[in-house]
Formats: C-alpha cells, structure tokens, sequence
C-alpha cells in the first residue's frame, strides 16, 4: 500500500535504509517539496525519481541496491499469484476470494470492487483534514488519533459504475459444457463418475442449480493443514504486516471486536479499512446534491438489494481470536463446480493443467515409476482445449513454463480420491463434472 505510508514513516525507513549521508541528502529532498506533506500518491515513485537526480551516476549499481533495500521495507512481495477465480456466482457467494477473505453481506460487494480497482487502476488522492462528516463517521474514524486528524479518502474510483457492473455480473451463469464443439459426454460414464463424486467431493463442493434467481452459495473453508495446497497465499494474505501511514488511529470492526489500527498493522486491516473509507466518501467529481443523492443511492441499494446476508463461514478452520483476529484465513474455499471444465489450470495457484491432472497424487521423489502424476512443469498460454484431460493444451508450444517448484506454486495437497481410485473411475469422475 505505496499510498498509504506518510511522510513520517518514509523518512524513518529511508534512515534505516541508506547511510547518514544519503538520508541527509534524501531528506533534503522531501523537504524542499518535491513531495509535499499532504501528497499521497504514488509517493514512492516520487522518491525513486528524487533518487535519480540524488545518485551519482558512477555508483549506480550500488546506489540500485539501496533502494531495493528501501523498497523490501517498505513492501510486501507480491509473491503468490493466484489463478484468477471465475466470475459466475460470485454475487450469489456468502465470502469470496480463495481464502474467503471478502464478505458479499451489506455493501462488501462494493467494497471488494474497490479494493480490486484501488489494485490497478486507481488514482487516491488522500489527504488529511479537520472536517469530520457521515462519511468519515462510516469508515470508523475518530478524531483521537495521533495528530487529531481525519482524512478525506478521495479517489477516482467509480462507485456508481462498480454497483452497475455488480449487478450486470449478479445475471451471469455458469457455461454449459457445448455438445455442439466439444465431443458428445458419456451419460453412462458420467453416472458413474456422479456417485463417486457424492462419495469423496460433495461434503465440500456444494450441488447448485446453475441458473435458480434465489441460489445461494455457502462457503465451505478447508484449513491448510488438511487440505494442504500450496501455503503461501493464504499465508500472506493472513500474516503481512504494513506500515498504517495516515491510517494510523481510525478503529475497524472485525470480528472479534474493534481493532486500533497502529503505526505497524496486519495489511488485511490497513486494506480493509482503506476499502470501507473510500466506499463512504462520496465521489468528487460529480455535481454536489447529485454526489450526495448518488452515493447514499449505491450504499442503499447495494445493502438493502443485497440478499446475502452475514454469516458464519462453514466449514475446517481456525476462528478468529483476539490474540489473531485474521486466523480463519488460513484456509482455503471450495465452491461448487459448475462451469469448473471451462477454468483450467486448477486450484488457487493455477498448479494443475487439467482435471484428470488433480485426480492423480503428487510426483514425489519416491512414487513407483508406475505410477502416474501430476506434471511438476508444464506449459500455459494455449487456447486449444482438451476435452478428454478437461483443461488447456499444456505441451508442445512456445508458451510460458509453470514450473511447480518455485515459490507458491506447488501442486501438492487436495489428495481427495488421489490413491483410492482406479483409472476408470478417474475417468468416470471426470466425465461427471463435464456435466456440471
Ligand atoms: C475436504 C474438502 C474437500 C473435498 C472432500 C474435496 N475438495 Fe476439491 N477443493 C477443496 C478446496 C478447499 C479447494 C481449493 C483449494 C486450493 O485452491 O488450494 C478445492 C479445489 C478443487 C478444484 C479446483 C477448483 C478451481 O477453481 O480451480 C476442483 C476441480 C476440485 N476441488 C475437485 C474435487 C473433486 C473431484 C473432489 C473429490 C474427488 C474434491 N474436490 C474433494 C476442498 C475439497
């Protein structure tokens, strides 16, 4: 969170970063402007262009190092990418994202929308101010913080156009597998495949009615203990501290209770306070009463519209506590499959090319060559489907190589089914969710 940070704590991280004589002349800099004490945006840029005029060409490399310093303390590695979650449902979901960190009640779907915008697109233009109004009021701001402040969280964020989109997207359903391109699915086999599926899936991936107006979609959470996919997102999304910058003071709501937003905070409050703030200021660029009618209008209609209300999240997992109010992020989230033959790669990092892929365990040093496994290193970027595996084409092209071993990308775990299954009954489980 770049925007976030302010000028105190820039100058405390630069002081740690570089040797006296650097942070002097860096400083200096701050000081003379360059960086104003209420701009917020995009403030290290700013200090990486400061730092191009600063360094002396002949020490480049050197001076490249430092600021790479400068920038690990001041970031988080975005080092866990997911595989993009697919859209249909998303509306009818109770929590969303892999670790079912979003909640849909109220007005989270906005929320979430301008969490995701706030992600890539947007301009914040944050400032400190003296004026308290329902906005500040909503987004949990007090006036007993550090500097008695409070902060206008102005941004370019569309709220408007994130409620229309929400409810356009509300309408999407899941794509039937197309007998009309793809070959015709065995109903026999499928049949087959279904039991199974009730067998050792369905006590997770719940059954819906891909196209009923009113489905609603529980969460079922499985905690990485048990369920044992690659760690590191959730880990990350549960465990990142950050520097709270001008959120420093405000109270969020979690819960287990109100959390004081500190100088050093978990990213997942700094985040979701950021998010709450934005959603509660209405948008500058329009015309004042129609802001005021606009904005009250999104909040209304996205929590009152909205039938998801809150809930508990069902399923394995850790429960909040006190001592760790995000330790239910620790796991992961199964939702139903339908539609499921239209997403590969599989599971939260993308890690496994096919269906049939997942059905098989992971290559382990000491598998019988017999036996069969999940590829270690395979190739994405095609479009041609393979519609007996269920996934993309993933050999035999110049695309990119996903290669498991690499941090976050490990396709061990979701063993369900791995080892007791014969072939065909892999077969028969594949050809079952073609039909969801
Ligand atoms: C104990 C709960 C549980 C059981 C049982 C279970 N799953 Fe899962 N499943 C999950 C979770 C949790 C995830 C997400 C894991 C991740 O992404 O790291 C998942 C992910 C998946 C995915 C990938 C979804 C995607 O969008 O990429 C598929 C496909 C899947 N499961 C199929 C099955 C099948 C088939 C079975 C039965 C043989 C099964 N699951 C049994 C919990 C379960």
């Amino acid at each position: 969170m770049q925007h976030v940070i302010n000028k105190k704590q820039l100058t405390a991280v630069i002081e740690q970063s570089f040797d006296a004589e650097m942070a002097a002349q860096l400083k200096q800099q701050l000081a003379q402007q360059l960086i104003s004490s209420t701009d917020m945006v995009h403030l290290f840029d700013k200090l990486v262009s400061t730092f191009h005029l600063t360094a002396h060409n002949n020490q480049l490399p050197q001076d490249l190092a430092k600021l790479k310093t400068l920038k690990q303390a001041l970031f988080n590695q975005p080092d866990a990418p997911v595989s993009y979650p697919f859209l249909w449902d998303i509306a009818q979901h109770d929590y969303v994202q892999w670790n079912g960190i979003a909640a849909n009640s109220g007005v989270g779907a906005i929320g979430r929308n301008s969490g995701e915008v706030m992600g890539v697109f947007a301009t914040l233009d944050w400032q400190e101010t003296d004026r308290s109004s329902l906005a500040t009021w909503i987004g949990g701001q007090s006036k007993q913080n550090e500097n008695g402040k409070l902060i206008n969280f102005r941004s370019s964020i569309d709220v408007d156009n994130l409620r229309l989109l929400e409810s356009q997207l509300a309408e999407l359903t899941s794509p039937k597998w197309p007998e009309t391109v793809l070959p015709k699915i065995d109903q026999q086999k499928a049949k087959l495949g279904k039991k199974l599926f009730n067998q050792h899936c369905q006590s997770c991936h719940q059954n819906i009615e891909r196209d009923n107006p009113s489905r609603k979609i529980v969460a079922q959470m499985t905690q990485l203990d048990n369920i044992k996919t690659d760690r590191k997102m959730a880990l990350n999304g549960a465990t990142y501290q950050g520097k709270s910058g001008i959120l420093e003071g405000i109270y969020l709501s979690t819960d287990v209770g109100n959390i004081l937003i500190q100088e050093e905070a978990a990213v997942a409050s700094i985040l979701t306070s950021a998010t709450k703030n934005v959603v509660a200021t209405p948008d500058p660029d329009k015309w004042a009463p129609t802001r005021f009618f606009n904005w009250i209008y999104n909040l209304m209609v996205t929590a009152f519209d909205n039938t998801i209300k809150s809930s508990v999240k069902r399923g394995d997992y850790q429960p909040d506590t006190t001592q760790n109010p995000y330790a239910s992020l620790l796991a992961y989230k199964a939702r139903p499959l339908n539609g499921i033959w239209a997403t590969a790669p599989y599971l939260h990092n993308g890690s496994v090319p096919s269906l049939y892929d997942l059905l098989l365990p992971k290559c382990e040093a000491d598998n019988d060559i017999q036996t069969q496994c999940r590829p270690n290193q395979f190739t994405v970027g095609s479009r041609y489907y393979d519609p007996k595996k269920v996934g993309f084409i993933s050999s035999g092209y110049l695309g990119f190589e996903f290669k498991t071993d690499k941090v976050a990308n490990s396709n061990a775990g979701h063993n369900y089914a791995t080892t007791q299954l014969s072939d065909p009954q892999r077969w028969q489980l594949v050809e079952y969710m073609k039909t969801l």
